[in-house]
């Protein structure tokens, strides 16, 4: 079945706590299982930047979880394509806490597809892959629980 992927950037509520992200990830994890949905999350303190890639049909019901999300607003899609093969299948939903900076850096990046051709060098999508991997090189490091 063909793959896709969504990015998209949002701001988290003000008085999000981190027992109320541990428990959406929990949700959101579960979730995942079930619509075949894999990924990673990263959050600065203030704005999350999630990956999310699976067959279309999970991939939709997943999205429209997120978009209908209130623990966050201002949600805008950074790309969404068709992936050849999933970057992330072990992860039904990873995150992790990044600076501010290399969120930034990610979100500011053109962005064009979702795959690490080397005339997109810089691109949105490489910098995510390497600031998720970050000095390991590994693309797949155990998950990080963002709260506890
Ligand atoms: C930043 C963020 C990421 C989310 N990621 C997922 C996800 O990967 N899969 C999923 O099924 N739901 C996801 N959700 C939705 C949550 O699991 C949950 O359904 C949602 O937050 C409902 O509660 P709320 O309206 O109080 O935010 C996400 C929500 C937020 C805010």
């Amino acid at each position: 079945m063909p793959l896709r992927a969504i990015v998209y950037v949002s701001q988290a509520r003000a008085e999000l706590s981190l027992a109320e992200l541990d428990g959406l990830m929990a949700d959101a994890t579960a979730f995942n299982r079930m619509a075949g949905v894999t990924g990673v999350l990263m959050f600065d303190g203030a704005c999350f930047l999630q990956y999310l890639e699976g067959p279309a049909d999970g991939l939709d019901s997943v999205y429209a979880r997120v978009v209908n999300a209130r623990r966050h607003h201002g949600l805008r899609q950074l790309a969404s394509a068709r992936v050849q093969a999933r970057w992330f299948p072990r992860w039904t939903m990873a995150s992790r806490q990044i600076d501010a900076q290399a969120l930034a850096a990610i979100v500011d990046a053109p962005w064009e597809g979702l795959s690490l051709e080397p005339a997109l060098a810089g691109h949105g999508f490489e910098r995510l892959l390497y600031t998720w991997m970050g000095g390991g090189g590994e693309l797949e490091p155990a998950a990080v629980s963002l709260g506890s």
